[in-house]
């Protein structure tokens, strides 16, 4: 017997992410190959053109599991009793940019969609905030939910899966090993130059990964700066930010979460609960485990000086950007 389909909502449905991420999720990718799912497409007023042809090409698919499509301008519409959101749509950064740069533009959105969200969405609802500055548009979304008292905190979480597999390629190609050998990296905090990929833990088939490259200078002249300003590096090379490996990241995160991750770690964006000292609420890139649905932090890591104050530098940024967006939740 066929499972019920489960509603998958992705806003910024028009975007060029949307274009990477919607058929993949159509085609059982992101929950599985036997489980129906129905798209409910959020994009703004002058974009619904756009998003009806995705899905003319999403018909001419013929998906079979593609349950049903609808297409609304609404927040209220689209989040109707979701039990995935994608939050995509928001403005992305151009040459020159910081992400933090799109915060006074995007706030508002997140604002609007984490009360859509809080309101009228599945109270199991399972959120990924993609668009940037993700951490923090993450925070208000969750901040502005929470009045409704529906939907658990931990469930809003920001992308740092990008920049996971980011540094995963980078470290394979540095040390030799298959990506698929590398087990237990992090990066911690925010989605920003300041993130801190961290391979002290990684093992490739029983080996550690740091000591087997054994060559500090390059993790912080190197690796560090190539992960923390790849997304720059993109938009630079392409003109555009980076959209086909986001979409990818979005769906490795909403896999992971919903079906597990073998208890192998993976970085989420997730409110704090205290651990390793970054404040309560705060949406901040640290390891998980997932199963069964639900993910948990790999607690009681070991935190050396260089890590300490690399951990310090990216939660001030976060700590300034919840600051910056006081008055919006007020
Ligand atoms: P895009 O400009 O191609 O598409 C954005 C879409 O969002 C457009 O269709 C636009 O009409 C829509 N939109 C804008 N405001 C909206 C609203 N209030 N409600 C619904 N839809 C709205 O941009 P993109 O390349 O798809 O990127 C989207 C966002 O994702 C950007 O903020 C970008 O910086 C971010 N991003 C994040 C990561 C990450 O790792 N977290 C990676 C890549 C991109
Ligand atoms: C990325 O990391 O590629 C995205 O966040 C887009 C950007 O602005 O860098």
């Amino acid at each position: 017997m066929s499972k019920t389909p489960v509603r998958v909502t992705v806003t910024g449905a028009a975007g060029q992410i949307g274009y990477s991420l919607l058929f993949r999720i159509a085609s059982g990718e992101m929950l599985g190959k036997d489980q129906p799912v129905i798209l409910q497409l959020l994009d703004l007023p002058q974009a619904q053109k756009a998003v009806k042809g995705v899905i003319m090409e999403l018909e001419d698919c013929a998906f079979p599991l593609l349950a049903g499509v609808i297409a609304t301008d609404d927040p209220n519409v689209a989040f109707k009793d979701t039990n995935v959101a994608l939050l995509v749509g928001a403005r992305p950064r151009g040459p020159g940019m910081e992400r933090k740069d799109l915060l006074t533009e995007n706030a508002k959105i997140f604002t609007v969609q984490g009360a859509a969200i809080g309101q009228y969405a599945d109270p199991d609802v399972k959120v990924l905030v993609v668009g940037n500055p993700c951490n923090t548009n993450a925070y208000i979304a969750k901040e502005t939910a929470k009045k409704f008292g529906r939907v658990k905190e931990g469930n809003f979480t920001a992308m740092l899966r990008l920049d996971h597999n980011r540094a995963l390629s980078q470290l394979a190609a540095k040390s030799g090993r298959s990506v698929d050998s590398l087990k237990s990296l992090v990066v911690w905090g925010n989605h920003s130059p300041t993130m801190y990929a961290d391979y002290r833990f990684v093992t490739s088939n029983g080996d550690n990964v740091k000591a087997l490259i054994n060559d500090e200078a390059w993790n912080r002249d190197t690796f560090l700066p190539t992960v923390g300003k790849r997304g720059a590096a993109i938009i630079e090379a392409r003109g555009l930010s980076s959209a086909a490996s986001a979409a990818n990241a979005a769906i490795d995160h909403i896999r992971d979460w919903v079906l597990g991750s073998n208890g192998e770690w993976v970085t989420m964006g997730i409110p704090s609960d205290g651990s390793y000292g970054i404040p309560e609420g705060i949406v901040f890139g640290v390891p998980v485990i997932t199963a069964n649905g639900e993910y948990k932090r790999v607690e009681g890591l070991e935190i050396d000086a260089f890590s300490a104050e690399r951990i310090a530098l990216t939660l001030k940024e976060l700590e300034e950007e919840r600051a910056g967006v006081a008055d919006l939740l007020a």
